[in-house]
């Protein structure tokens, strides 16, 4: 692993002022190996931003934009979310694919916007229950990689990728660490694929699903998995830190 692990917490629609103290105030006294982001909700980023400003741990978005500027009501721009502070932005998490109309095409999109203004994207991909059932993990993950990743300019760029299976989601479910990593090596595989070998030897793959303090160690110990995408755990900040501290 040539990288840091990056470990992600995904607030989701939890948090507010209180959560963000707590949060900074168990992440800011630790020094982890491992990098770590937040993305909490939009509203509360420049908080966050301006909390954790001498630390180096990064704020992202949840969500992005696929357009630019304009009468889109609701919506905030990458530029935007560049501006405030964001240095990531989540794309295509499995929430915003079903209740949401995200798909592949305004993933892609997204992934552009991203790139252009200087945010990393973490393009979340992954099987639902009925697909994980019926064996078709690996036809999703190449529906969604080859149309999301297509033509993209990454020179210089960062981009990493969140096997999260929709069936381990909240689930407290979690895929178990060896089912992880033939996932993330077919995902590698094809990264090399759409990206060629030397781009796709940079991106990281992250897992995420009912990640815990309890599983993260076995989890990271596997050879293709790169960072963990955290969502019920980081909402309490001592679980979250602890997380982070095991990913070294
Ligand atoms: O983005 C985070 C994931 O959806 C995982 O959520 O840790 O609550 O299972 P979870």
């Amino acid at each position: 692993k040539k990288r840091a692990p990056l470990v992600v917490a995904n607030w989701k629609l939890n948090g507010g002022t209180d959560l963000i103290c707590t949060s900074v105030a168990s992440v800011l006294n630790k020094s982890f190996k491992a990098e770590v982001g937040i993305a909490p909700p939009y509203v509360y980023i420049s908080d966050m931003v301006n909390f954790l400003r001498n630390s180096n741990i990064l704020v992202g978005s949840q969500n992005v934009s696929k357009f630019a500027s304009g009468a889109f009501t609701g919506e905030t721009s990458a530029q935007m979310l560049k501006e405030v502070g964001c240095t990531f932005c989540l794309i295509g998490h499995s929430e915003r694919r079903q209740m949401f109309l995200e798909n592949d095409a305004s993933c892609h999109t997204k992934i552009e916007r991203a790139l252009v203004n200087g945010l990393m994207p973490i393009l979340c991909v992954g099987e639902n229950d009925q697909q994980y059932e019926l064996g078709l993990t690996q036809d999703i993950l190449y529906r969604q990689l080859h149309q999301a990743l297509p033509n993209l300019e990454l020179q210089g760029k960062r981009l990493c990728i969140a096997y999260e299976p929709v069936w381990a989601i909240g689930t407290g479910k979690a895929a178990s660490a060896e089912q992880v990593q033939e996932v993330h090596q077919y995902i590698y595989q094809e990264l090399c694929a759409i990206l060629g070998e030397e781009a796709a030897e940079g991106v990281q793959i992250l897992y995420g699903g009912s990640v815990k303090k309890d599983n993260a160690a076995e989890l990271l110990a596997m050879p293709n998995v790169d960072g963990l995408l955290v969502g019920g755990a980081s909402l309490d900040p001592e679980h979250f830190a602890q997380i982070c501290t095991i990913a070294n």
